[in-house]
Protein backbone atom coordinates (compact mmCIF):
# COMPACT_ATOMS: atom_id res chain seq x y z
CA UNK A 1 0.00 0.00 0.00
CA UNK A 2 1.22 3.65 -0.90
CA UNK A 3 0.30 6.63 1.04
CA UNK A 4 0.49 10.18 -0.30
CA UNK A 5 1.22 13.39 2.63
CA UNK A 6 0.44 16.53 0.55
CA UNK A 7 1.93 19.40 3.34
CA UNK A 8 4.42 16.16 4.15
CA UNK A 9 6.74 18.57 5.52
CA UNK A 10 4.78 19.92 8.77
CA UNK A 11 5.60 19.76 11.89
CA UNK A 12 2.55 17.61 13.07
CA UNK A 13 3.94 15.05 10.31
CA UNK A 14 5.64 12.89 13.13
CA UNK A 15 2.57 12.12 14.98
CA UNK A 16 0.67 10.53 11.59
CA UNK A 17 4.15 8.70 11.28
CA UNK A 18 3.54 7.17 15.04
CA UNK A 19 0.32 5.86 14.65
CA UNK A 20 1.37 4.17 10.92
CA UNK A 21 3.98 2.82 13.04
CA UNK A 22 2.00 1.86 16.08
CA UNK A 23 -1.08 0.66 14.30
CA UNK A 24 1.33 -1.21 11.03
CA UNK A 25 -1.36 -4.21 11.52
CA UNK A 26 -4.64 -2.08 10.91
CA UNK A 27 -3.00 -0.66 7.78
CA UNK A 28 0.04 -2.21 6.15
CA UNK A 29 1.84 1.19 4.84
CA UNK A 30 4.77 -0.40 2.16
CA UNK A 31 5.94 2.79 0.83
CA UNK A 32 5.23 6.59 2.39
CA UNK A 33 6.15 9.41 0.56
CA UNK A 34 5.44 13.21 1.72
CA UNK A 35 5.64 15.74 -0.55
CA UNK A 36 6.24 19.40 0.69
CA UNK A 37 7.63 22.29 -1.37
CA UNK A 38 10.01 23.29 1.59
CA UNK A 39 13.03 21.32 1.31
CA UNK A 40 14.79 22.09 4.36
CA UNK A 41 11.68 20.86 6.57
CA UNK A 42 10.80 18.15 4.49
CA UNK A 43 14.52 16.47 4.95
CA UNK A 44 13.97 17.49 9.03
CA UNK A 45 10.52 15.50 9.17
CA UNK A 46 11.56 13.11 6.83
CA UNK A 47 14.57 12.40 8.51
CA UNK A 48 13.08 12.18 12.19
CA UNK A 49 9.73 9.80 9.86
CA UNK A 50 12.62 7.35 9.29
CA UNK A 51 13.87 7.06 12.88
CA UNK A 52 10.38 6.35 14.21
CA UNK A 53 9.96 4.01 11.52
CA UNK A 54 13.40 2.11 12.35
CA UNK A 55 12.68 2.32 15.90
CA UNK A 56 8.92 0.64 15.53
CA UNK A 57 10.48 -2.50 13.16
CA UNK A 58 8.54 -0.87 10.71
CA UNK A 59 9.70 -2.17 7.36
CA UNK A 60 8.07 0.75 5.14
CA UNK A 61 9.79 3.02 2.80
CA UNK A 62 9.71 6.89 3.35
CA UNK A 63 10.25 8.81 0.51
CA UNK A 64 10.34 12.44 0.12
CA UNK A 65 10.00 15.09 -2.38
CA UNK A 66 9.08 18.09 -3.43
CA UNK A 67 7.55 17.26 -6.64
CA UNK A 68 3.74 16.57 -6.48
CA UNK A 69 3.29 14.36 -9.28
CA UNK A 70 5.74 11.87 -8.73
CA UNK A 71 4.69 11.65 -4.84
CA UNK A 72 1.47 10.84 -5.99
CA UNK A 73 1.66 8.20 -8.74
CA UNK A 74 0.63 5.06 -7.41
CA UNK A 75 -1.05 6.14 -4.25
CA UNK A 76 -3.75 4.39 -2.76
CA UNK A 77 -4.78 7.12 -0.49
CA UNK A 78 -3.69 11.03 -0.20
CA UNK A 79 -3.82 12.82 2.68
CA UNK A 80 -4.13 16.76 2.42
CA UNK A 81 -2.62 18.58 5.11
CA UNK A 82 -1.06 22.07 3.68
CA UNK A 83 -1.53 25.28 5.19
CA UNK A 84 -1.62 28.16 2.47
CA UNK A 85 0.69 31.07 3.53
CA UNK A 86 1.86 29.04 6.55
CA UNK A 87 1.44 30.49 10.14
CA UNK A 88 2.31 33.72 9.21
CA UNK A 89 -0.92 34.06 7.35
CA UNK A 90 -2.84 32.11 10.10
CA UNK A 91 -1.49 34.93 12.46
CA UNK A 92 -3.46 37.70 10.73
CA UNK A 93 -6.58 35.63 10.56
CA UNK A 94 -6.31 35.79 14.22
CA UNK A 95 -5.91 39.29 14.12
CA UNK A 96 -7.38 41.62 12.27
CA UNK A 97 -10.82 40.36 12.76
CA UNK A 98 -10.06 41.41 16.16
CA UNK A 99 -9.91 45.10 15.50
CA UNK A 100 -14.31 45.03 14.53
CA UNK A 101 -14.78 42.92 17.92
CA UNK A 102 -15.27 39.84 16.35
CA UNK A 103 -13.62 36.59 17.16
CA UNK A 104 -10.00 35.78 15.00
CA UNK A 105 -9.70 32.18 14.29
CA UNK A 106 -8.43 29.88 12.11
CA UNK A 107 -11.57 28.33 11.00
CA UNK A 108 -14.47 30.07 12.63
CA UNK A 109 -15.44 33.60 11.56
CA UNK A 110 -13.96 35.91 9.23
CA UNK A 111 -10.32 34.26 9.92
CA UNK A 112 -11.73 30.97 8.62
CA UNK A 113 -13.76 32.57 5.55
CA UNK A 114 -9.81 34.02 4.39
CA UNK A 115 -8.55 30.51 4.97
CA UNK A 116 -11.30 29.03 2.87
CA UNK A 117 -10.50 31.42 0.23
CA UNK A 118 -6.70 30.96 0.17
CA UNK A 119 -7.04 27.17 0.49
CA UNK A 120 -9.71 26.19 -2.04
CA UNK A 121 -8.02 26.94 -5.13
CA UNK A 122 -4.79 25.48 -4.54
CA UNK A 123 -6.26 22.35 -2.83
CA UNK A 124 -8.77 22.19 -5.72
CA UNK A 125 -5.49 22.16 -8.10
CA UNK A 126 -3.78 19.44 -6.51
CA UNK A 127 -6.78 17.24 -6.31
CA UNK A 128 -6.90 17.98 -9.86
CA UNK A 129 -3.34 16.40 -10.70
CA UNK A 130 -3.82 13.52 -8.41
CA UNK A 131 -6.55 12.31 -10.39
CA UNK A 132 -4.79 12.59 -13.26
CA UNK A 133 -1.98 10.79 -12.04
CA UNK A 134 -3.97 8.33 -9.61
CA UNK A 135 -7.68 8.42 -10.48
CA UNK A 136 -8.67 5.40 -7.75
CA UNK A 137 -6.32 7.27 -5.04
CA UNK A 138 -8.59 8.51 -1.92
CA UNK A 139 -8.88 11.83 -0.94
CA UNK A 140 -8.18 12.15 2.99
CA UNK A 141 -8.77 15.70 3.48
CA UNK A 142 -7.17 17.14 7.03
CA UNK A 143 -6.68 21.03 5.00
CA UNK A 144 -8.82 23.35 7.20
CA UNK A 145 -11.62 24.63 7.00
CA UNK A 146 -12.33 21.04 6.32
CA UNK A 147 -16.52 21.42 5.58
CA UNK A 148 -15.72 23.87 3.01
CA UNK A 149 -12.87 22.27 1.62
CA UNK A 150 -14.68 19.19 1.45
CA UNK A 151 -17.27 20.21 -0.23
CA UNK A 152 -15.25 22.15 -3.03
CA UNK A 153 -13.75 18.62 -3.63
CA UNK A 154 -16.71 16.35 -3.47
CA UNK A 155 -18.49 19.12 -5.54
CA UNK A 156 -15.87 18.47 -8.06
CA UNK A 157 -16.10 15.00 -8.49
CA UNK A 158 -13.00 13.82 -6.16
CA UNK A 159 -13.38 10.94 -4.03
CA UNK A 160 -12.52 12.27 -1.06
CA UNK A 161 -13.71 12.38 2.91
CA UNK A 162 -12.82 15.00 5.31
CA UNK A 163 -11.38 14.18 8.76
CA UNK A 164 -10.93 16.28 11.91
CA UNK A 165 -9.87 15.01 15.11
CA UNK A 166 -12.26 16.50 17.40
CA UNK A 167 -14.87 13.59 17.68
CA UNK A 168 -12.03 11.03 18.38
CA UNK A 169 -10.44 13.24 21.15
CA UNK A 170 -13.89 13.25 22.21
CA UNK A 171 -13.81 9.18 22.41
CA UNK A 172 -10.80 8.86 23.75
CA UNK A 173 -11.92 11.52 26.58
CA UNK A 174 -15.00 9.81 27.08
CA UNK A 175 -13.66 6.26 27.19
CA UNK A 176 -11.02 7.78 29.70
CA UNK A 177 -13.97 8.65 31.80
CA UNK A 178 -16.62 5.86 31.82
CA UNK A 179 -13.33 3.30 32.25
CA UNK A 180 -14.50 1.94 29.09
CA UNK A 181 -12.52 1.07 25.54
CA UNK A 182 -11.94 3.70 23.00
CA UNK A 183 -13.29 1.19 20.33
CA UNK A 184 -16.40 0.72 22.65
CA UNK A 185 -17.75 4.64 23.23
CA UNK A 186 -19.80 5.43 20.22
CA UNK A 187 -20.85 9.29 19.46
CA UNK A 188 -24.20 10.56 18.27
CA UNK A 189 -22.07 13.54 16.80
CA UNK A 190 -23.69 15.48 14.73
CA UNK A 191 -22.89 19.38 12.71
CA UNK A 192 -20.53 21.03 10.87
CA UNK A 193 -16.90 20.41 10.77
CA UNK A 194 -15.99 22.63 13.88
CA UNK A 195 -19.30 22.96 14.77
CA UNK A 196 -21.00 19.99 16.70
CA UNK A 197 -22.43 18.92 19.47
CA UNK A 198 -22.39 15.21 21.08
CA UNK A 199 -25.95 14.37 21.47
CA UNK A 200 -25.35 10.92 22.64
CA UNK A 201 -23.05 8.38 24.29
CA UNK A 202 -23.28 5.20 23.16
CA UNK A 203 -21.61 1.63 24.76
CA UNK A 204 -21.30 -0.77 22.47
CA UNK A 205 -22.34 0.96 19.10
CA UNK A 206 -24.65 3.04 17.37
CA UNK A 207 -27.82 0.88 19.00
CA UNK A 208 -25.90 0.73 22.74
CA UNK A 209 -26.87 2.21 25.82
CA UNK A 210 -26.91 6.35 25.72
CA UNK A 211 -25.13 6.73 29.12
CA UNK A 212 -24.42 10.56 28.45
CA UNK A 213 -26.91 11.77 30.97
CA UNK A 214 -24.35 9.22 33.55
CA UNK A 215 -21.36 10.89 32.40
CA UNK A 216 -22.72 14.42 32.59
CA UNK A 217 -23.82 13.96 35.85
CA UNK A 218 -20.69 12.59 37.15
CA UNK A 219 -18.32 13.96 35.23
CA UNK A 220 -19.60 17.26 33.89
CA UNK A 221 -17.17 19.49 35.78
CA UNK A 222 -14.70 18.00 34.09
CA UNK A 223 -15.82 18.33 30.70
CA UNK A 224 -16.83 21.71 31.32
CA UNK A 225 -13.37 22.96 32.44
CA UNK A 226 -11.87 21.10 29.61
CA UNK A 227 -14.37 23.19 27.13
CA UNK A 228 -14.03 26.43 29.50
CA UNK A 229 -18.03 26.74 29.51
CA UNK A 230 -19.75 27.37 32.33
CA UNK A 231 -21.05 23.71 34.04
CA UNK A 232 -24.91 24.63 34.07
CA UNK A 233 -24.89 25.43 30.45
CA UNK A 234 -23.57 21.81 29.57
CA UNK A 235 -26.68 20.72 31.79
CA UNK A 236 -29.01 23.08 30.15
CA UNK A 237 -28.03 21.79 26.93
CA UNK A 238 -28.35 18.02 27.37
CA UNK A 239 -25.85 17.82 25.27
CA UNK A 240 -21.67 17.96 25.05
CA UNK A 241 -20.52 20.67 22.30
CA UNK A 242 -17.29 20.93 20.67
CA UNK A 243 -14.99 23.62 22.11
CA UNK A 244 -15.49 25.32 18.88
CA UNK A 245 -19.03 26.36 19.92
CA UNK A 246 -17.20 28.80 22.33
CA UNK A 247 -16.32 31.16 19.56
CA UNK A 248 -20.53 31.26 19.46
CA UNK A 249 -21.55 30.80 22.86
CA UNK A 250 -19.02 32.96 24.60
CA UNK A 251 -18.22 34.67 21.68
CA UNK A 252 -17.65 38.39 23.21
CA UNK A 253 -15.65 36.88 26.47
CA UNK A 254 -13.51 35.20 23.61
CA UNK A 255 -12.89 38.33 21.94
CA UNK A 256 -11.17 40.38 24.99
CA UNK A 257 -9.52 37.22 25.89
CA UNK A 258 -7.82 37.29 22.81
CA UNK A 259 -7.06 40.50 22.79
CA UNK A 260 -4.88 40.44 25.69
CA UNK A 261 -2.24 37.78 24.99
CA UNK A 262 -0.65 36.79 21.55
CA UNK A 263 -2.25 34.77 18.85
CA UNK A 264 -2.34 31.11 18.89
CA UNK A 265 0.10 31.42 15.90
CA UNK A 266 2.16 33.12 17.29
CA UNK A 267 2.46 30.37 20.08
CA UNK A 268 2.35 27.50 17.64
CA UNK A 269 5.15 28.98 15.41
CA UNK A 270 7.59 29.21 18.43
CA UNK A 271 6.48 25.76 19.44
CA UNK A 272 7.98 24.99 15.52
CA UNK A 273 10.84 26.49 15.82
CA UNK A 274 11.49 24.30 18.90
CA UNK A 275 10.34 20.98 16.98
CA UNK A 276 12.34 21.48 14.29
CA UNK A 277 15.46 21.90 16.62
CA UNK A 278 14.70 18.91 17.61
CA UNK A 279 13.75 16.90 14.71
CA UNK A 280 17.19 17.71 13.66
CA UNK A 281 18.68 15.84 16.46
CA UNK A 282 19.80 12.01 14.97
CA UNK A 283 19.11 10.53 18.25
CA UNK A 284 15.83 11.26 18.46
CA UNK A 285 13.20 8.50 17.09
CA UNK A 286 9.75 9.05 18.69
CA UNK A 287 7.39 11.67 18.89
CA UNK A 288 8.42 14.50 21.10
CA UNK A 289 6.69 15.44 24.27
CA UNK A 290 6.28 18.89 23.14
CA UNK A 291 4.07 17.80 20.18
CA UNK A 292 1.19 16.56 22.35
CA UNK A 293 0.69 20.66 23.09
CA UNK A 294 -0.68 20.80 19.45
CA UNK A 295 -4.18 20.68 18.40
CA UNK A 296 -3.59 17.56 16.30
CA UNK A 297 -3.53 14.56 19.18
CA UNK A 298 -5.07 11.41 17.78
CA UNK A 299 -5.49 13.05 14.22
CA UNK A 300 -2.84 9.78 13.46
CA UNK A 301 -5.31 6.98 14.46
CA UNK A 302 -8.13 8.74 13.00
CA UNK A 303 -6.03 8.43 9.62
CA UNK A 304 -5.18 5.13 9.83
CA UNK A 305 -8.76 4.17 10.19
CA UNK A 306 -10.61 6.23 7.86
CA UNK A 307 -7.55 4.93 5.51
CA UNK A 308 -7.87 1.38 6.34
CA UNK A 309 -11.58 1.22 6.02
CA UNK A 310 -11.43 3.10 2.61
CA UNK A 311 -8.62 0.75 1.26
CA UNK A 312 -11.37 -2.39 2.43
CA UNK A 313 -8.62 -2.91 5.51
CA UNK A 314 -9.54 -3.57 9.18
CA UNK A 315 -10.64 0.27 9.73
CA UNK A 316 -13.48 0.87 12.78
CA UNK A 317 -16.99 -0.15 11.16
CA UNK A 318 -18.34 3.52 12.24
CA UNK A 319 -15.86 6.39 11.96
CA UNK A 320 -17.10 10.13 12.39
CA UNK A 321 -16.45 11.95 9.20
CA UNK A 322 -17.05 15.14 6.62
CA UNK A 323 -19.35 13.66 3.81
CA UNK A 324 -22.28 14.58 1.47
CA UNK A 325 -25.72 15.24 4.12
CA UNK A 326 -27.82 13.56 1.58
CA UNK A 327 -30.84 13.38 3.32
CA UNK A 328 -29.47 12.33 6.88
CA UNK A 329 -30.25 15.69 8.39
CA UNK A 330 -33.20 16.92 6.67
CA UNK A 331 -32.90 20.80 7.30
CA UNK A 332 -29.62 21.05 5.22
CA UNK A 333 -29.72 20.60 1.35
CA UNK A 334 -28.61 17.49 0.10
CA UNK A 335 -25.39 19.01 -1.11
CA UNK A 336 -24.20 20.30 2.23
CA UNK A 337 -20.97 18.68 3.87
CA UNK A 338 -21.90 17.47 7.33
CA UNK A 339 -19.39 15.75 10.20
CA UNK A 340 -21.41 12.69 11.35
CA UNK A 341 -20.46 8.78 12.25
CA UNK A 342 -21.31 6.77 9.30
CA UNK A 343 -20.10 3.89 7.75
CA UNK A 344 -17.22 3.46 6.10
CA UNK A 345 -15.99 0.92 3.10
CA UNK A 346 -14.11 0.65 -0.05
CA UNK A 347 -17.37 2.55 -1.72
CA UNK A 348 -16.81 5.64 0.72
CA UNK A 349 -18.41 6.75 4.14
CA UNK A 350 -22.54 6.17 4.52
CA UNK A 351 -23.80 8.44 7.42
CA UNK A 352 -25.92 6.63 9.76
CA UNK A 353 -29.41 7.64 10.55
CA UNK A 354 -29.36 10.45 13.02
CA UNK A 355 -32.32 11.27 15.60
CA UNK A 356 -34.31 14.66 14.87
CA UNK A 357 -32.07 17.71 16.25
CA UNK A 358 -32.64 20.06 18.54
CA UNK A 359 -34.22 23.12 16.79
CA UNK A 360 -31.07 24.77 19.54
CA UNK A 361 -28.43 22.76 16.89
CA UNK A 362 -30.27 22.54 13.80
CA UNK A 363 -30.71 26.40 13.62
CA UNK A 364 -26.72 27.49 14.31
CA UNK A 365 -25.95 24.56 11.96
CA UNK A 366 -28.68 25.51 8.83
CA UNK A 367 -26.71 29.27 9.37
CA UNK A 368 -23.34 27.82 9.41
CA UNK A 369 -24.39 25.76 6.23
CA UNK A 370 -25.76 28.76 4.29
CA UNK A 371 -22.48 30.96 4.82
CA UNK A 372 -20.44 27.79 3.82
CA UNK A 373 -22.06 27.85 0.99
CA UNK A 374 -21.47 31.37 -0.38
CA UNK A 375 -17.53 31.34 1.31
CA UNK A 376 -17.12 28.52 -1.29
CA UNK A 377 -19.34 30.68 -4.17
CA UNK A 378 -16.60 33.02 -3.00
CA UNK A 379 -13.63 30.76 -3.30
CA UNK A 380 -14.41 29.53 -6.56
CA UNK A 381 -15.89 32.70 -7.98
CA UNK A 382 -14.16 36.00 -6.35
CA UNK A 383 -15.13 39.50 -6.19
CA UNK A 384 -15.35 41.74 -3.18
CA UNK A 385 -19.16 41.20 -3.32
CA UNK A 386 -19.13 37.52 -2.47
CA UNK A 387 -16.43 37.69 0.43
CA UNK A 388 -18.91 40.31 1.71
CA UNK A 389 -22.06 37.84 1.24
CA UNK A 390 -20.52 35.41 3.11
CA UNK A 391 -19.35 37.47 6.26
CA UNK A 392 -23.13 39.13 6.24
CA UNK A 393 -24.24 35.50 6.54
CA UNK A 394 -22.19 34.43 9.53
CA UNK A 395 -23.93 33.71 12.63
CA UNK A 396 -21.02 36.16 14.05
CA UNK A 397 -21.09 39.09 11.93
CA UNK A 398 -24.24 39.91 10.51
CA UNK A 399 -24.25 43.11 10.15
CA UNK A 400 -23.69 45.61 6.87
CA UNK A 401 -20.82 47.94 8.51
CA UNK A 402 -19.02 44.76 10.31
CA UNK A 403 -18.81 42.66 6.95
CA UNK A 404 -18.13 45.97 4.57
CA UNK A 405 -15.15 46.67 7.56
CA UNK A 406 -14.05 43.04 7.17
CA UNK A 407 -14.34 42.59 3.84
CA UNK A 408 -11.69 45.39 3.11
CA UNK A 409 -9.45 43.92 5.98
CA UNK A 410 -9.33 40.31 4.34
CA UNK A 411 -8.46 41.59 0.96
CA UNK A 412 -5.94 44.03 2.00
CA UNK A 413 -4.60 41.08 4.32
CA UNK A 414 -4.48 38.63 1.42
CA UNK A 415 -3.71 39.95 -2.11
CA UNK A 416 -0.66 37.73 -2.33
CA UNK A 417 -2.70 34.30 -1.98
CA UNK A 418 -6.04 36.03 -3.98
CA UNK A 419 -5.29 35.76 -7.51
CA UNK A 420 -8.60 37.44 -8.11
CA UNK A 421 -7.83 40.34 -5.56
C1 LIG B 1 -7.44 20.63 16.14
C2 LIG B 1 -8.40 20.87 15.03
C3 LIG B 1 -7.64 21.18 13.79
C4 LIG B 1 -6.82 22.42 14.04
C5 LIG B 1 -5.88 22.18 15.21
C6 LIG B 1 -5.13 23.43 15.59
O1 LIG B 1 -6.67 19.52 15.83
O2 LIG B 1 -9.23 19.76 14.79
O3 LIG B 1 -8.53 21.36 12.73
O4 LIG B 1 -6.09 22.80 12.90
O5 LIG B 1 -6.60 21.75 16.33
O6 LIG B 1 -4.05 23.08 16.42
P1 LIG B 1 -2.82 24.08 16.62
O7 LIG B 1 -1.89 23.37 17.49
O8 LIG B 1 -2.26 24.35 15.23
O9 LIG B 1 -3.41 25.31 17.22
MN1 LIG C 1 -10.28 19.99 12.92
Amino acid sequence: MKLTVVGGGSTYTPELIDGFARLRDTLPVEELVLVDPDAERLELVGGLARRIFARQGHGGRIVTTGELDRGVDGADAVLLQLRVGGQAAREQDETWPLECGCVGQETTGAGGLAKALRTVPVVLDIAERVRRVSPDAWIIDFTNPVGIVTRALLRAGHRTVGLCNVAIGLQRKFAGLLGAAPAEVHLDHVGLNHLTWETGVRLGGPEGENVLPRLLREHGDTIAADLRLPRPLLDRLGVVPSYYLRYYYAHDEVVRELRTKPSRAAEVAAMERELLRMYADPALDEKPALLARRGGAYYSEAAVDLAAALLGGAGSPYQVVNTYNAGTLPFLPDDAVIEVPAAVGTHGPSPLPVAPVDPLFAGLTANVTAYEDLALEAALHGGRERVFRALLAHPLIGQYAYADTLTDRLLAHNREHLAWA
